[in-house]
């Protein structure tokens, strides 16, 4: 079990004003941001994070929705941080979703689904140091 893990607030989450609320809905929920970068994707960039989805039929709409508009890019720290964030953010289609939880709060589809986390330890190292170097955490 890792204390880490990363998370990125998609572009229609943004886009609709709602960064502030779910960074509060994340701190509030026990999650130490040690590292935040408010950027936007290229669709090289985009394909590249989610190379993992190539082969998946949403692979392409994926990657033209994430290099849409600005993200927010996250490490959070917290005990048991992976399961403990993909419990805040909730199931993967927001319909599924538990009240509560971020992606019930503010996301519209199972493709725009306001939050990203990461799916295990090792992802969730791969994911950080895709977006920041060493410098630029702590
Ligand atoms: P994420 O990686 O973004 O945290 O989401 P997740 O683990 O809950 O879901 P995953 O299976 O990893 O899918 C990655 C993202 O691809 C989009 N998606 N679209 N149209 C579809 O059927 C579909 N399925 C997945 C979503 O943006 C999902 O978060
Ligand atoms: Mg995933």
């Amino acid at each position: 079990m890792s204390n880490r893990t990363f998370t990125m607030i998609k572009p229609d989450a943004t886009a609709k004003g709602y960064t502030g609320a779910i960074l509060d809905q994340i701190i509030k929920g026990g999650f130490k941001v040690v590292a935040l970068k408010w950027t936007k994707l290229t669709k090289e960039q985009a394909g590249a994070f989610y190379e993992v989805h190539k082969e998946r039929p949403f692979y392409g709409e994926l990657v033209d929705f994430m290099s849409s508009g600005q993200i927010i890019a996250a490490i959070l720290e917290k005990d048991n941080a992976v399961a403990d964030f993909r419990t805040l953010i909730g199931a993967t289609n927001p319909a599924d979703a538990a009240e509560g939880t971020i992606r019930k709060n503010f996301a519209s589809s199972i493709g725009e689904n306001a939050v990203h986390g990461s799916d295990s330890d090792e992802n969730a190292k791969i994911e950080g140091d895709f977006f920041f170097s060493k410098l630029e955490r702590f």
